[in-house]
């Protein structure tokens, strides 16, 4: 294939060939929560007495018009509103705001509208509000049912409004519902996640989000870290767990993500195939790709009160992918996926032939981390367990 640098030194693809202009999608990030839990590095704020949802939308609807060149005709195939805690907006503020997105970008007919809703923020009217708005999956911050654990966390709900959140959204008419849970909490044991992730299947969501809690950077439980299990418990947890969701007719798709049949999170799935996504709102970060293949990540202001003010660009900051790192780039989503991904999605994403991937994909095969299937781009059980060493083969 025929690369020829540009005066920055960037490798440029010519649009003919392998590339295809990706599915895009739309991640929309609302920063505000009604308090900060100790493990979160989210950009998420601690919400004032007023939020300031109807400055908010305004600002979210003049930042997607400073966006609309990247589309490129595209329609969106998903829409995400992440936190933050999306619940705590009004769905009067979110009839607004989807009106105004659809006024400027086309929905797909089948469009996937996620929303992520805390219990404790809502109530049976206004998921009943948000599900006439088209809103069609709810994505519900559970973490555990166990009072204990959710006070440990700095939750503000307990185990039985997780319960009522779930049968909320399944009366408001939701039929596609994921529950986020978290194990390896502190003091936990096999017996112990095994009980949320039976009642997080009671309650019948068609997606689980099954995360083990990681203590990150600049967090209250980096400073003072909590007692969490050994690594040997957190393995047996791990196993445990994944026996009995698949048990349970939960396939694993992903790290973390387990899905009924046809229920896989599209969303999640457009980043992990190395689609394009526009983000707004604070902080929110994007990957768009133009019709002559070249890739750009761009990241929003990340202080809501920056964010919000008329004299500041939303757009922080952008960086132009160069040829040499699209492989790792495009691997470190498409390997987390279990089952991997069709070994031509590399050349349309990224448009770079095979053979760009031929050296380092024989030596992670040869390492036994990578399928010896030359049409799959797939982890083996070993690559899936050890992703970390499987990617280095992919660095530039
Ligand atoms: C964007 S976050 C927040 C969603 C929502 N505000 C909530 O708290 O329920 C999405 C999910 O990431 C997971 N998460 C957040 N921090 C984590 C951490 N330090 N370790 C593991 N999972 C984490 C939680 O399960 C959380 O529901
Ligand atoms: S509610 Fe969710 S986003 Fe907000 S601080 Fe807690 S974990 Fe982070």
């Amino acid at each position: 294939m025929n690369l020829s640098p540009d005066p920055g030194g960037t490798l440029r693809v010519p649009p003919a060939g392998h590339f295809r202009l990706p599915p895009l999608a739309l991640y929309v990030h609302i920063p505000w929560c009604v308090r900060k839990c100790p493990y979160c590095d989210f950009n998420s704020h601690a919400a004032g007495p007023e939020l300031p949802e109807e400055a908010y939308v305004d600002a979210l609807l003049a930042d997607l018009r400073t966006d609309l060149a990247a589309v490129h005709g595209r329609e969106l195939v998903s829409i995400f509103f992440g936190g933050g805690t999306p619940s705590l907006f009004s769905a009067r503020a979110l009839d607004r705001l989807l009106a105004g997105m659809n006024r400027r970008i086309a929905f797909a007919r089948d469009i996937e509208i996620t929303l992520e809703a805390n219990p404790g923020t809502f109530e049976q009217a206004k998921f009943a509000d948000y599900r006439r708005l088209g809103i069609n999956r709810l994505s519900i911050g559970v973490q555990s049912f166990q009072t204990a654990q959710l006070q440990a966390l700095g939750r503000i709900h307990d185990g039985l409004e997780a319960i009522r959140a779930a049968e909320m959204a399944r009366r408001a008419g939701f039929d596609n519902v994921n529950l986020d849970l978290m194990h390896g909490l502190p003091g936990q044991d096999v017996a112990g996640a095994l009980a949320d992730l039976r009642q997080a299947i009671a309650l019948a969501p068609t997606h689980l989000s099954w995360y083990q809690l990681t203590l990150e950077p600049n967090t209250v439980f980096w400073n003072q870290p909590p007692e969490t299990p050994e690594d040997d418990l957190l393995w047996d947890i791990q196993e445990a767990g994944q026996a009995l969701l698949a048990a349970e007719g939960f396939v694993q798709y992903e790290t973390s993500a387990y899905a009924r049949d046809g229920r896989r999170a599209r969303h999640n799935l457009n980043y992990w195939t190395f689609g394009d996504f526009l983000g707004l709102g604070a902080g929110a970060h994007a990957k768009l790709s133009d019709p002559h293949g070249q890739i750009r990540r761009t990241w929003k202001t990340r202080l809501p009160k920056d964010y919000l003010d008329p004299d500041k660009r939303f757009q922080a900051g952008e960086r132009l992918l160069e040829a040499a790192e699209l492989p790792f780039e495009f691997m470190m989503n498409a390997l987390r996926l279990t089952g991997g991904v069709p070994a031509e999605l590399f050349e349309q994403r990224t448009g770079l032939p095979l053979a760009a991937i031929a050296e380092p994909c024989a030596a992670a095969r040869a390492a036994g981390l990578l399928e010896n299937d030359p049409q799959l781009l797939r982890p083996t059980a070993r690559g899936q367990l050890f992703l970390n060493d499987l990617l280095q083969h992919f660095l530039p």
